[in-house]
């Protein structure tokens, strides 16, 4: 057994598909995949994990037609006004990650009250990773260190494997279990630093279906594994 996972990732893919197989259009797909996520998020961040990060919207994702963009922008504004009294009420503090560039400040200014109005909330970190690349996250950690290096002095070799993290979009620990729906067995540059020993589990289901028996499945392949973490220090 090796319990609950303190620290979650999930790739949510398969909205496309789940929606095209029943004849429905792509963006009926990525709101069916909303409305799970608001269920299941709850669910695991109520099981004791105590960190959930999700792949909202990729740094490539803008690559995708206007239309479908235009409908995953609109959702963020219109799922983050809402939703705030949803979040506050069960206590979820939501942070996000990835670039401010090229989000509008429409997304910008919703994200902003999220962060506000949950700030004190301590049932679990929900970090969405919006204009997200791992990759960029990488690239901008070292600008970050450059920074810290010519402005604060800081000595290079206090940095190491375990404090790096602070250069990150968020200060969150490693990531325990990576879960990707959907089939696809790629990491499609999602957390590239924080999964470096994170148990990897990829299921067939569409993430509009990946409900609380499909997480419990996981969950349950989490704890059959052996795992070793290389040796890198745990950071709780
Ligand atoms: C990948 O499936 C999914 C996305 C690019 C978007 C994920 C977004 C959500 C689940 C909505 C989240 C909402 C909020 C408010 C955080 P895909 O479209 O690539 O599926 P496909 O591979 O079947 O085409």
């Amino acid at each position: 057994m090796n319990g609950i996972p303190n620290h979650v990732a999930i790739i949510m893919d398969g909205n496309g598909r789940w929606a095209t197989r029943q004849g429905k259009k792509r963006t009926e797909g990525h709101y069916a995949g909303y409305k799970r996520l608001k269920k299941t998020a709850l669910y695991i961040l109520g099981k004791g994990v105590k960190y959930l990060s999700v792949f909202a919207f990729s740094t490539e994702n803008f690559k995708r037609s206007e239309e479908e963009v235009n409908y995953l922008m609109d959702l963020f504004v219109t799922a983050f006004k809402s939703d705030l009294g949803f979040f506050v009420r069960n206590n979820v503090k939501v942070i996000f990650s990835g670039r401010i560039k090229p989000l509008s400040d429409k997304v910008l200014k919703v994200m902003e009250e999220l962060i506000d109005e949950t700030k004190d909330c301590t049932g679990g970190t929900f970090n969405i990773c919006l204009n997200y690349g791992g990759q960029a996250e990488l690239v901008d950690a070292a600008k970050k260190i450059a920074i810290d290096y010519k402005e604060n002095n800081i000595n290079l070799d206090d940095i190491d494997m375990n404090n790096f993290y602070k250069y990150l979009y968020q200060n969150l620990p490693p990531v325990d279990l990576m879960i990707r729906t959907s089939g696809e067995l790629r990491i499609s540059n999602f957390m590239l630093y924080s999964i470096a020993y994170a148990e990897l589990y990829f299921t067939e289901t569409c993430f509009p279906d990946f409900d609380e028996k499909e997480f419990d499945k996981a969950l349950e392949a989490y704890n059959n594994r052996n795992i070793t973490k290389g040796g890198v220090k745990e950071k709780k």
